[in-house]
């Protein structure tokens, strides 16, 4: 654990396990070489004194959002220029207010201006934790990048038993080890994403699309991002949102998708292909709306164009990860079209499961890779299911 030259803004909210953050101070400073300043709730101050953190941090102990001391932006500094921000014990409150946006003291107002870079460790009773109002909370944060160490069974201070107790100390060091020296599986790669679906114009009211929303793409997108890779979104239609840092094109038709897929041919390391390419579209295109008396009896259809062929085409380096959505002989036909269009991965959703492929927040794939492996991925937030594949893959091609 080597922490020196980071800075964390450590944040205490109003919990017994309050605590245990003194211990877990002193190892982030002294073990660890962190420059560590430490915000206190108005709930936290009731169980503990600044004291003890101030001595410990050896830095002043911010205990209110209006101070006359110094510096006026600190709201936004502690967030903004340190590389974690901490928050230990959270409680339910903390991740409520932050999964509103809600800034209304000091430790909520530095966590809106760090986004993702914030890391909660949870500790409440295990009807807070299990409230599904908490539970929506913690996975709005989760599906944006914010950090969760989840808390552990066992018997809690209100006598209950259940899930809800902190962490223990080497659990929540090793997390922000992790977080904070782990090696960023993409870094600086160039990495092409595609999403959502595509719109087959018909005239400029009408068209043919699918289902597809677009949340693997942006959750392969943000983490990838997060990975270190410079991002490259293309994406049909979609209501989603991203973290900034992100390069989004948005586009409406197959044909628009592959012209931008092209022009970033060249320097891709990492091509994802989720978006759902529509495979149908009218065989002409109006420019007028066709009044209802005029409309076709019958409609000519084309085929839309094979962008992960004519990719593969221009580009015969990049690691390009196809997506299937079948149902019927799904596995036999997904390792088919991996090696008949030169994909090195295909990710295979069925979405006649549960909680499994379109519109879902949930996702539950099997990636192939056209060397004859295969990984399960159990169903789970898609921005877990974004982690996983992109760790598999990352993985697999280090060591083969
Ligand atoms: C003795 C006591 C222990 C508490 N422990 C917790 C806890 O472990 N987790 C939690 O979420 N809330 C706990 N609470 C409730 C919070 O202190 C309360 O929701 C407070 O408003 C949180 O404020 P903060 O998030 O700004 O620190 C406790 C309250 C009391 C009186």
């Amino acid at each position: 654990m080597i922490f020196r030259n980071k800075k964390i803004t450590f944040g205490l909210t109003g919990g017994i396990a309050i605590y245990k953050s003194a211990s877990l101070l002193r190892r982030l400073v002294n073990d660890g070489g962190a420059d560590v300043t430490v915000i206190m709730t108005e709930a936290a101050q009731k169980f503990m004194s600044p004291l003890i953190f101030e001595t410990f941090s050896g830095n002043p102990v911010i205990t209110e959002m209006f101070s006359r001391e110094k510096v006026y932006t600190r709201h936004v500094d502690l967030g903004k220029d340190v590389d974690m921000v901490l928050v230990s014990p959270a409680t339910a409150n903390i991740v409520a207010k932050a999964a509103h946006g809600i800034a209304d003291d000091m430790l909520s107002t530095v966590i809106l201006t760090a986004g993702n870079k914030t890391v909660f460790a949870l500790a409440m009773n295990v009807n807070m934790y299990e409230n599904p109002i908490t539970q929506e909370n913690i996975k709005k944060l989760k599906e944006l990048g914010y950090g969760f160490i989840e808390p552990e069974l066992g018997d809690l201070a209100c006598n209950d038993v259940g899930k809800g107790r902190l962490a223990d100390e080497k659990t929540i060091i090793g997390y922000i080890d992790q977080r904070l020296n782990g090696k960023h599986l993409l870094q600086d790669k160039e990495v092409i994403v595609t999403a959502g679906p595509t719109r087959e114009y018909l005239d400029p009211i009408r068209f043919i699309s699918n289902r597809s929303s677009g949340k693997m793409g942006f959750a392969l997108a943000a983490e990838a991002a997060m990975q270190g890779a410079n991002v490259t979104l293309i994406t049909g239609p979609s209501n989603e949102t991203l973290p900034p840092g992100i390069n989004v094109i948005r586009v409406e038709s197959a044909e628009e998708m592959q012209k931008s897929l092209f022009d970033h041919t060249d320097h891709a390391d990492y091509l994802f292909m989720a978006a759902a390419v529509e495979d149908i579209a009218p065989a002409t295109m109006v420019t007028s709306k066709i009044k209802k008396s005029n409309l076709p009896k019958i409609l000519q259809l084309t085929q839309s164009p094979d962008l992960l062929c004519g990719f593969r085409k221009r580009n015969q380096t990049c690691c390009v990860v196809a997506f299937s959505v079948e149902i019927t002989d799904g596995r036999e036909r997904s390792i088919e079209k991996m090696k008949t269009k030169g994909a090195d991965y295909i990710v295979w959703n069925d979405p006649s499961k549960a909680g499994a492929g379109f519109e879902t927040d949930t996702n539950e794939v099997i990636l192939f890779s056209a060397d004859g492996n295969e990984w399960q991925i159990p169903v789970a937030a898609k921005r877990e299911v974004a982690r996983q594949i992109i760790h598999q893959v990352v993985d697999h091609r280090r060591h083969s």
